[in-house]
């Protein structure tokens, strides 16, 4: 079920492809770019290896072929263009084959260089192989390749039979650090994926909250949990979560304190954890909604290992983690619509449609957080509204903050980190739709004619969280993939684990 990380490492530069270098590796992946040829003024582009001539050479010889010719075979449909890849087989010995890889990295952008890494990992997903690739020029090329080829190789199955294999990939370059970087960050990403493929039957708050003892194991971590009346205060996580007897809720606080550091800034993070969202009485629809809907607690698992990836990087920022477990089940005991809760710190809410949940949850936890652990940034991330994804695609999470500097901070890490993100904004003339006449608010627009589902669910976030800088994240949209799509999966994605730590180590 858990498939082992793939294996990452660097290598120096070789002086020349002798046999001792290559056969080490079974593929070695070469950068492709085109270059014009203006100055013969032909409307044409050459594309070459970009590689020094004395390797190339020494390669081209040690392998018997040419590069230029297999270009040429390939004919004019490559063009050098990120992600594209031409391989060639080369027999040797008996049975051996090593396998040229010329991969396009495009303009060497970081996203260019994300599509090469993942068309790389494609290559090699679920099979032994040992990757030796001359793509990355620096640390910072290196960081996205190693991610990008390692997040594409991921797979989560309960089938039968023979596990996939794990490959490993080596970088030719100086970049020692890089690789325990990106490992943490590979891994962190890789084990949320793991938790939000797990299935709805295995995954119930209790066994999330067993997870995270299990996986938060840095000395620098400590988790506490909450359940039965130790819950009283957490209206919100009690109306959602006791509409399922067999799997109660769970408050689950993890505490990252880096050693030695004393005035550091506490970043206080959010996640929604619904383990099934069913809607409750107000049932999802149409129901082929409501399968993908394991994936409900997205937000939990990645604010989980971004505190473990930080415990690992050792970076100087207090971070708290809190993880709003709760099954949403239609049941005897859930909640009506046109109830009223009570959530942590005495707001009242009149409930409109039990399939709004996550906001319930996710209030508890920010009043909680407000009033117990002072934060300097407050931050809470869930798969929060459809409505999201209707206005951005599944491509990019939506960002809520008044903090306009926050924002762009935010926003600026989107192409290094693969965790795209856009800032959305909060509408004040949507205030009204939040109006109850019987309780402090509604917690859904019941107008209508507002539209704007993801903006009024960020703005009924925000009564919560006091005079606390606060960032929302709907990440509805990014947080499942359909499809195999970049360096993603079908399945859980593991958005924001990525954003988030390199935010978190900004801020050191
Ligand atoms: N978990 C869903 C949101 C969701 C939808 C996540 C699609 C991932 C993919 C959330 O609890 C929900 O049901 N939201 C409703 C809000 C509505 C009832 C105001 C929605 O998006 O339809
Ligand atoms: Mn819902
Ligand atoms: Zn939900």
């Amino acid at each position: 079920m858990n498939r082992p990380i793939p294996k990452l490492g660097s290598v120096r530069n070789p002086s020349e492809f002798s046999d001792s270098f290559i056969k080490d590796y079974s593929h070695i992946a070469l950068p492709l770019t085109s270059r014009n040829i203006e100055e013969k003024s032909q409307d044409k582009a050459e594309l070459l290896v970009d590689l020094s001539a004395r390797l190339l050479t020494s390669l081209e010889r040690t392998l018997g072929i040419s590069i230029q010719e297999e270009i040429r075979k390939n004919g004019p449909s490559v063009t050098g263009k990120a992600g594209e890849v031409i391989d060639i087989p080369v027999i040797r010995g008996k049975e051996e084959v090593t396998r040229v890889l010329l991969v396009g990295v495009g303009s060497r952008s970081d996203s260019d260089i994300r599509k090469a890494g993942t068309s790389i990992g494609r290559k090699v997903r679920g099979n032994k192989s040992n990757v030796v690739s001359f793509l990355s020029r620096n640390a910072q090329e290196a960081q996205i390749h190693f991610i990008a080829s390692g997040l594409a190789t991921y797979s989560w199955s309960q089938k039968t039979g023979a596990a996939p294999e794990t490959p490993s990939f080596t970088l030719v370059g100086d970049f020692k650090e890089t690789v325990e970087k990106s490992h943490v960050l590979l891994s962190a990403t890789w084990k949320a994926r793991d938790l939000i493929q797990t299935p709805s039957n295995i995954k119930s708050p209790e066994w999330m909250a067993s997870q995270v003892k299990k996986i938060a194991k840095s000395p620098q971590l400590s988790v506490k949990i909450k359940s039965g009346k130790d819950l009283k205060d957490f209206g919100g996580l009690r109306a959602v979560g006791n509409s399922s007897r067999k799997n109660p809720p769970r408050f689950v606080e993890i505490s990252y304190r880096p050693r030695g550091a004393k005035r550091t800034p506490h970043v206080v993070l959010v996640g929604k954890g619904i383990t099934f969202d069913t809607g409750g009485v107000s049932l999802k629809r149409p129901y082929d909604l409501m399968a993908p809907m394991k994936s409900d607690m997205s937000g939990a698992a990645v604010v989980l290992m971004v505190a473990v990836a930080a415990a690992e990087l050792g970076l100087k920022v207090r971070i708290t983690s809190l993880l709003m477990l709760a099954e949403n089940a239609l049941s005897g005991t859930a909640q009506r619509p046109s109830d009223v809760i009570t959530h942590y710190g005495g707001t009242t809410v009149e409930v409109i449609n039990t399939d709004c949940e996550g906001r319930l949850v996710l209030a508890d936890g920010l009043a909680y957080a407000d009033l117990h652990l002072e934060p300097d940034y407050l931050i809470d991330v869930a798969t929060l509204t459809g409505a999201a994804t209707l206005g951005l695609s599944r491509f990019y999470g939506a960002l809520y903050t008044r903090d306009k500097k926050l924002a762009d901070s935010l926003t600026k890490l989107s192409d290094f980190t693969g965790d795209r993100i856009w800032h959305m904004p909060l509408v004040d003339d949507y205030q009204v739709a939040l109006s109850s006449h019987i309780a402090d608010y509604n917690h859904t627009a019941d107008k209508p004619k507002f539209q704007g589902g993801s903006v009024t669910a960020a703005l009924f976030l925000e009564k919560f969280v006091g005079d606390r800088k606060w960032v929302h994240m709907d990440i509805a949209g990014p947080a499942r993939s359909d499809i195999d799509a970049g360096e993603n999966v079908k399945g859980g994605t593991g958005y924001g684990v990525r954003l988030l730590t390199e935010w978190i180590a900004s801020l050191q």
